[in-house]
């Protein structure tokens, strides 16, 4: 996944795309690289963050121009694969978010024609392809070359000979265009273009858009005319913005109680979130990847317990190439982008398998909310930190809302017990917070263990995932190994690797798993590895047998998820601060991976 910026209009183009171009740094920041077309057209790139690149930039003049963020695909990080990448007159320019899954079969071609290359990125034969189209016309030769691509792709394509214009196109990549008076700019997302306009306009797949400090025209591949109205957007730059905390990841933290209560926000009264219970499933499959994969298997939890409903969980990478039965349950997609390339994939495979889609997305008007059949937002608010936070524990609180209404649909839960979990529903902010208020002490324990080399997160139940999703916030921010196991299954391997240099957490909060926790915990022990456990509030028997514990408010079971992973999202923060690691860009890691 990479980010792509562009700008036609009156100002010099340059300040405007790097300003623009460091919103988008989360979706990568392999590489960064610009090109402006003034008289002529100058390409300036590096290896590294966008920072890097804007130290060693020349004033270039030229109020057209774009600029791209790479997080690599194909091709080593390296400047001579940053992109923009450009033909072999050296006036042409592209940059590229996604994959051309032909480029080789492109490329070979290519250099039978004489096209010279100089990287070893699938975009560059993209490049010298649109090169081989153009008589003076960029938007043609882009139309003509996509014709003969596979793959996902948002470009932004500029030509010195033809100044003042920004071609651009999608096909399974984010690509919006931001409306201004006398200018126009284009984008992989909104909040690169909040700074100067609030107009946005959606492309679609399959479309062509050319930009011109005056207008914007969109079409389709074949050239047939598409008329759209722009869109207002409500969000203030502030919003993307850290708002006084070191990391967007501890902002995000600090943020749940609020995103919780705009999760429930006009849905718990009434229970009105589009579900499909009543349309008789009678089974749900629940699909998703990384975190919102963790969110998927605590769902299934929560719809099993409280609405009685058989459910499972799949990865969206195993689920679209899996050969399923027939039988045709409600598929739940979770996902905070809705741009990840193996959910889209399964959610399309789904239909094809004719299941209804419910969509629990985060990101308004994102690929996956427009083709499932109904959406679900978190309303998180944009989520800027690679770590998922804000996002993880919304989509619990959807999926508690859809357990709920689907109870009561299918007469597997009472109105009175409805309304006790709504309360505790409604409790959920208090909870969070009540770790939040605790983040200094967290921050204590974060230092003790700070150069362990391995840890184990162990938890039963519904904690389970729980603690699965405790481990990756650690293994990806601050890098230290961490692996997760359901509490029973020690004994059957893992119990082999633990030692007093193994730090183990447990969570341990009182639930119908309880007892059974406290022997898995005495099993560790006796092999001297360190415990912190994660206990409910007023737990004076486990500080007996444990090393630290940090409490967590006392909830019935099914609601534990919430308040515990936010602990162990302190947890992980405070021990990568510690390690100095960079928390919001974690290494190898994008925000959204929309590539298989
Ligand atoms: C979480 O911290 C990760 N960065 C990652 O696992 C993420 O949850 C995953 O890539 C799915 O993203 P999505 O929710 O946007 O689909
Ligand atoms: N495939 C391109 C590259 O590797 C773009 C990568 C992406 O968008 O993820 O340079």
């Amino acid at each position: 996944m990479c980010g792509i910026v562009g700008y036609t209009g009156q100002r010099k183009a340059l300040p405007i795309l790097l300003d623009s171009l460091k919103r988008l740094e989360y979706r990568g920041y392999d590489s960064a690289g610009v090109a402006i077309v003034g008289s002529e057209l100058k390409v300036v790139k590096d290896k590294g963050f966008i920072a890097n690149l804007e130290a060693q930039l020349p004033a270039i003049e030229g109020t057209t121009g774009l600029a791209h963020t790479r997080w690599a695909t194909h091709g080593a990080p390296s400047k001579v694969n940053a992109h923009p990448h450009v033909d072999c007159s050296g006036r042409l320019a592209i940059a590229h978010n996604g994959i051309i899954e032909n480029f080789m079969e492109i490329r070979e071609r290519m250099e039978k024609e004489g096209h010279v290359f100089a990287s070893q990125t699938d975009t560059e034969s993209l490049v010298h392809l649109v090169e081989s189209y153009y008589d003076g016309n960029l938007e043609t030769a882009v139309r003509s070359a996509l014709r003969e691509v596979r793959g996902s792709f948002a470009i932004a394509a500029v030509h010195a000979d033809e100044p003042g214009r920004i071609v651009g196109a999608r096909n399974e990549s984010p690509l919006v265009i931001g409306v201004g008076p006398d200018e126009n700019f284009l984008a992989s997302d909104v909040p690169a273009l909040l700074k100067h306009t609030d107009k946005v306009l959606y492309i679609l797949d399959k479309e062509i858009v050319v930009l011109t400090a005056s207008g914007v025209a969109i079409s389709d591949l074949e050239g047939r005319t598409v008329s759209r109205e722009p869109e207002r957007i409500t969000w203030t730059l502030e919003d993307a913005e850290k708002g006084g905390f070191e990391h967007f990841m501890l902002k995000e933290i600090f943020e749940q109680p609020a995103a919780i209560h705009e999760t429930l926000l006009g849905r718990i009264a009434n229970l009105d979130v589009n579900g499909f219970f009543a349309e008789g499933f009678t089974s749900v499959k629940l699909v998703a990847c990384g975190t919102s994969y963790h969110a998927a298997l605590v769902g299934k939890y929560i719809l099993e317990e409280i609405a009685q409903i058989p459910a499972s969980a799949e990865l969206a990478s195993e689920y679209r190439y899996a050969h399923g039965p027939s039988e045709r349950p409600l598929v739940i997609l979770l996902s905070q982008s809705g741009e990840t390339a193996d959910t889209l994939g399964a959610m399309r495979e789904a239909k094809r398998r004719g299941c209804k889609t419910l969509g629990i997305c985060n990101v308004v008007g994102s690929s996956l909310a427009r083709e499932v059949d109904k959406t679900i937002y978190t309303r998180a608010g944009l989520e800027i930190g690679v770590a998922a936070t804000k996002t993880f524990v919304t989509q619990l609180v959807a999926l508690y809302l859809i357990a709920l209404r689907g109870g009561l649909d299918r007469g597997t839960l009472g109105y009175e017990e409805a309304d006790g979990l709504k309360d505790q529903l409604r409790s959920l902010p208090r909870a969070v917070q009540a770790v939040l208020n605790r983040s200094e002490e967290i921050e204590r324990l974060a230092e003790k263990y700070r150069d362990a080399k391995d840890m184990f997160y162990i938890g039963r139940h519904v904690n389970y995932p729980v603690a699965m999703e405790g481990a990756l916030k650690l293994k990806e921010i601050s890098y230290v190994h961490a692996e997760a196991y359901a509490a029973g299954e020690l004994k059957h391997g893992p119990l082999a690797l633990l030692t007093p240099a193994t730090p183990v957490v447990a969570i341990a909060v009182r639930d119908h798993t309880y007892e059974k926790m406290r022997s898995n915990i005495g099993e560790v022990v006796a092999r001297g590895s360190p415990v912190l456990a994660i206990a409910s509030e007023g737990d004076r028997e486990i500080v007996k047998f444990v090393d630290d514990v940090l409490a967590v408010p006392e909830l019935p079971g099914i609601f534990n998820p919430a308040p515990v992973t936010v602990a162990m999202q302190l947890f992980a923060y405070h021990l990568a601060r510690t390690r100095q690691c960079p928390i919001d860009k974690p290494r190898n890691l994008a925000k959204s991976v929309t590539v298989e």
